[in-house]
């Protein structure tokens, strides 16, 4: 196997400093007039409901009611392009409705907050992102849909969770050596299941880096009949002890499909709403996100998600303000490794089938 060579990148702001936005809880009342009016308001802008399994319950619901979607984040870029509506509302973080745009220019696409960021976005500017690659320029670039516009145009390709290990597969097949970003543990989870040569950027994600390995054995000793799912954000300490590592639709789809009755799952809490609704009869256990001696068990839920209210999705709608916009040169750079990606494995244009 290649060793993974990581760089240090510079130090960014406090990735956690999300301006401290608390989820509202709301009434019952205040629950049911939000809920018609983001309803009637989506009727009225000729728009549809694209919500991520991270985002806050109610949003996630109305999605699904609404004739919109929640999903993992190629499911969220594919409904978007297949939709008739005009205005996509992306209820997520930046770089979904930056894909979503970059996917549909003829489109409107707006966002409850534009100050949803994420962790493995920030860790990777274009500037120095863009230098490491030409530092290498005998390597194909492959970066997570976590990622800004401008670092996807300067991509060849770009996966996300459902899709990375079969196209680094395929460019491996292939003779290619790659320059991966930004997130390192899905980079040396990549690298380990496929053997290809990868050079990793040394970004994470807030979120799943928290997991420990340590703790996690500790909680499978208490639960031995337990399936272990985790996201492959986390680290290897983590993925290594999983029984599934996936998506977050690949997670969801594991507590239907696995007959056992309890899992310890290593991602988001945000996607337990859906795995409740589809799997109401098993028990679901939060992977530990303290080490050993903590009183707390797990926290882990994106700051940027949790930014995402039936408030300030009630307001993009009435006022259309936070709508994405992408340079149009960038844009069109950006959506060549996109296309890519969203026909790999799709037919004759597609890559390789799977
Ligand atoms: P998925 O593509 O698996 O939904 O993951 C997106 C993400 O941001 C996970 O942290
Ligand atoms: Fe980014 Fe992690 Fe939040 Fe996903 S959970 S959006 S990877 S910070």
């Amino acid at each position: 196997m290649n060793t993974p060579i990581s760089i240090s990148i510079q130090t960014t702001p406090d990735l956690l400093d999300t301006g401290s936005i608390p989820t509202p809880s709301y009434s019952a009342s205040e629950r049911t007039q939000l809920r018609d009016r983001i309803k009637q308001l989506l009727k009225d802008r000729d728009a549809v409901l694209v919500a991520h399994y991270y985002v806050d319950s109610e949003i996630q619901d109305l999605a699904e009611e609404t004739g919109g979607t929640v999903a993992d984040s190629l499911e969220m870029a594919r409904f978007g392009s297949n939709h008739a509506a005009s205005t996509l509302v992306v209820a997520g973080v930046r770089f979904m409705g930056e894909t979503a745009k970059i996917l549909n220019p003829e489109k409107t696409v707006i966002m409850p907050t534009l100050q949803a960021e994420c962790s493995l976005d920030i860790s990777a500017p274009i500037d120095t992102f863009s230098r490491f690659c030409d530092q290498n320029p005998d390597r194909t670039i492959v970066v997570y849909a976590n990622t800004s516009a401008a670092v996807k145009a300067r991509a060849d390709w770009v996966v996300t969770s459902s899709n990375a290990i079969a196209i680094v597969e395929h460019l491996h097949e292939q003779g290619q050596k790659i320059i991966w970003g930004p997130d390192k543990h899905l980079g040396q989870y990549i690298q380990q299941e496929t053997g290809a040569d990868m050079l990793i950027w040394d970004g994470a994600c807030v979120v799943h880096e928290a997991f420990k390995a340590e703790t996690l054995e500790n909680l499978r000793a208490n639960y031995p009949d337990a399936a272990v799912l985790v996201h492959p954000e986390s680290p290897m300490g983590v993925v290594a002890q999983a029984d599934v590592v996936g998506s977050t639709s690949r997670l969801i789809k594991a507590v239907t499909e696995l007959p056992n009755k309890q899992f310890i799952v290593a991602t988001d809490n945000g996607i337990f709403h859906k795995m409740k609704k589809m799997a109401g009869d098993k028990q679901l256990i939060e992977a530990p996100t303290a080490g050993v001696g903590a009183t707390c068990e797990s926290c882990a839920h994106c700051p940027w998600m949790a930014m995402n209210s039936l408030n300030n999705l009630v307001s993009t709608l009435e006022s259309m303000n936070n709508e994405i916009t992408i340079d149009e040169t960038i844009r069109q750079k950006a959506l060549e490794p996109l296309t890519r990606m969203m026909s790999f494995g799709q037919g004759p244009e597609g890559a390789k089938k799977h």
